[in-house]
């Protein structure tokens, strides 16, 4: 009747933990997340040496020169709307991103600059090769096409693919210009060459895995969606990620009309936040609604209960949450700074609270292990975004202290049902109405606050993916 993984939440009240719905792997698959493949896989001890250094994506003396690459300015005559579209992307702010310096600097402090370029080898693969990210290097002193983060020639000057993860591209600042246009109309101030990687996965895959310097996963959307039903059926990242439009992909004359261009507003879950990054507020609706339209594709939430309860029992509501994306789990990515959650209230007929969970305390935090107004306050929180431990055992949020990521996601178009317990008392008023929502922020408030940017705090958009409801008379 419901799904086998269904699971009391009562046993993980014992475990008082945060992380605790993955004490129960066993029950609910969760997943530890490691690598066999890597080189440096297999580091227990975070701090243990791997090379800091990577002769393709982390040299220690320069590979490429920045001089060697156009910024997107020198693009944005000739292609337009593909410069309007990155500009405003995650892309093309990964590197003045305010919650990716804070982090690169607190990790430069904590190993005195020696690990900086791995930070830094996807924000900025040109940057990285060319030597702007020495060790210890300032934000102040780095070059203008560094600052452009994935730029466009990050992405167009890439001749083939090392590996599909770790900031796998071969950059080839003086070949053509590569991508997917088999028959480039001629007016172009650069060499085309149609390139058949750029409309694979793969292509993203080299940047979107990540692996920390001790071989701990941190990201896999590539590898999940290898094995993912989008995969068998030959529906790639671009699919979603770039939509097709028709237009002309140059605004130069004799350009021939194109029904498959492809969308470079790279929407995901998040925008950029910095008011002096994107100026107007239309753009910043437009992103909002898109990743707000992406968001409600991704899941759905739904609950059931008998129809009525016997005044002073206790009502079990069964809450299933399923993944709708069949190309790769919910959430994915950077599943550590994302929050994805199930709030759910229970209220009588006078509008009495009798039950409550995925509720925020009064500084917007999850009433988790890091709420410093109500710690482990809400037990029963199911939740299906990822955390560190440490070697101790304890919660941490930066991922070179981790000695384990484990996570909650949901994989391709798989469900979970989880029982709730409602409690009634002899006089409790029919009939009791239930709302559950499934909800998702891309960071929580109290990280933001301890990094330093809680300016950030009131940007922070609670989307719902979905909701639901239900009442049940009292007896
Ligand atoms: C292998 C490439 C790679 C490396 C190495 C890497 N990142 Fe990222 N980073 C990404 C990608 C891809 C995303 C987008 C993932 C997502 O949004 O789910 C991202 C997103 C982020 C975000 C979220 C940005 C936002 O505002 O939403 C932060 C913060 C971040 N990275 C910090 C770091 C830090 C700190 C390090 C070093 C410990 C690091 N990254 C190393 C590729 C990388
Ligand atoms: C003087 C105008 C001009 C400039 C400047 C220009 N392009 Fe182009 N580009 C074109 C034209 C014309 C085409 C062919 C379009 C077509 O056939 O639909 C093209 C095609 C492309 C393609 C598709 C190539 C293929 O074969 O798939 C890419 C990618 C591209 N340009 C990227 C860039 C980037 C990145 C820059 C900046 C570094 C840039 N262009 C600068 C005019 C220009
Ligand atoms: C079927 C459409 C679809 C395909 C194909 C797809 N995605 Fe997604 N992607 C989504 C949806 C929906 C979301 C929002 C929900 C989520 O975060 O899982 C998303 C979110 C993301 C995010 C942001 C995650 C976060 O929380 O920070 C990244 C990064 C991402 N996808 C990368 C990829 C990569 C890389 C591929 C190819 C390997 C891919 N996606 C293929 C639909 C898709
Ligand atoms: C993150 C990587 C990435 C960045 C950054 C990027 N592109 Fe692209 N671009 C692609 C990919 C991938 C395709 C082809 C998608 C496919 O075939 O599935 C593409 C296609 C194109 C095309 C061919 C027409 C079309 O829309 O398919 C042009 C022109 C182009 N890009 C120009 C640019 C310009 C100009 C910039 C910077 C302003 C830029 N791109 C930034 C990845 C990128
Ligand atoms: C050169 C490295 C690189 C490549 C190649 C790349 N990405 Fe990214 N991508 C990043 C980084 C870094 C970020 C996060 C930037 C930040 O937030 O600071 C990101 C962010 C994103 C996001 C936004 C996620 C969010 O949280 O909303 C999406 C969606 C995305 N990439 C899709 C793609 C797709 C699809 C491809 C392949 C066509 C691709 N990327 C190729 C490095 C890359």
């Amino acid at each position: 009747m419901f799904h086998p993984a269904t699971q009391s939440l009562r046993s993980q009240v014992r475990l008082g933990f945060w992380l605790a719905p993955c004490a129960l792997a066993l029950f609910v698959g969760c997943t530890q997340l490691g690598n066999p493949e890597d080189p440096g896989s297999g580091g227990e001890d975070p701090a243990s040496a791997v090379p800091f250094t990577d002769p393709l994506s982390m040299p220690a003396t320069p590979t490429l020169s920045t001089a060697d690459f156009n910024s997107a300015e020198t693009c944005a005559g000739c292609h337009p709307n593909h410069y309007e579209q990155w500009s405003t992307s995650m892309h093309a702010y990964a590197v003045v991103d305010p919650i990716w310096r804070a982090l690169v600097n607190i990790r430069q402090e904590e190993f005195n600059g020696e690990r900086d370029r791995f930070c830094t080898q996807c924000h900025s693969a040109i940057g990285t090769r060319a030597g702007d990210f020495d060790p210890n290097f300032s934000f102040d002193d780095i070059a203008p096409i560094t600052l452009e983060g994935v730029t466009c020639e990050a992405c167009h000057k890439v001749q083939s693919l090392a590996r599909t993860y770790n900031s796998g591209h071969v950059l080839d600042p003086s070949g053509p210009i590569r991508g997917p246009i088999r028959d480039p109309a001629p007016g172009a101030t650069h060499e085309s060459e149609y390139s058949p990687l750029h409309d694979t996965s793969d292509f993203c895959g080299g940047c979107h895995d990540v692996l920390e310097q001790h071989g701990l996963n941190l990201e896999r959307p590539y590898e999940e969606w290898l094995t993912s039903p989008a995969a068998e059926a030959g529906r790639n990242c671009q699919s979603c990620h770039m939509p097709i439009y028709t237009g002309v992909a140059a605004a130069v004359p004799g350009v021939p009309e194109r029904d498959d261009l492809h969308l470079h507003r790279f929407i995901g879950v998040d925008m950029p936040l910095s008011d002096d990054f994107i100026v107007d507020d239309e753009t910043r609706a437009l992103l909002r609604e898109e990743i707000t339209t992406l968001l409600r594709s991704a899941g759905s939430i739904e609950i059931d209960t008998a129809d009525s309860v016997l005044a002073g029992e206790q009502l079990d509501v069964f809450v299933t949450v399923r993944n709708l994306i069949d190309a790769h789990n919910l959430p994915t990515g950077a599943t550590f700074n994302r929050q994805l959650w199930v709030s759910l209230i229970a209220t009588d007929a006078d509008g009495n609270v009798l039950y409550e969970t995925g509720h925020l305390d009064d500084v917007g935090d999850l009433r988790d292990h890091f709420s410093t107004l109500d710690p482990y306050g809400d037990s029963d929180l199911i939740r299906f975004d990822s955390g560190f431990v440490d070697a101790e055992g304890n919660p941490t949020v930066f991922p070179w202290k981790a000695a384990e990521h484990i996570s909650n996601s949901l994989s391709p178009l798989y469900a979970r049902t989880f029982t709730l317990f409602i409690p009634t008392s002899a006089d409790t008023r029919g009939p009791i109405s239930i709302e559950a929502r499934l909800r998702f922020r891309t960071f929580p408030p109290f990280l933001l606050r301890a990094l330093g940017v809680g300016e950030f705090v009131e940007k922070l958009v609670i989307t719902d993916i979905d909701e639901t409801s239900g009442t049940v008379t009292v007896r």
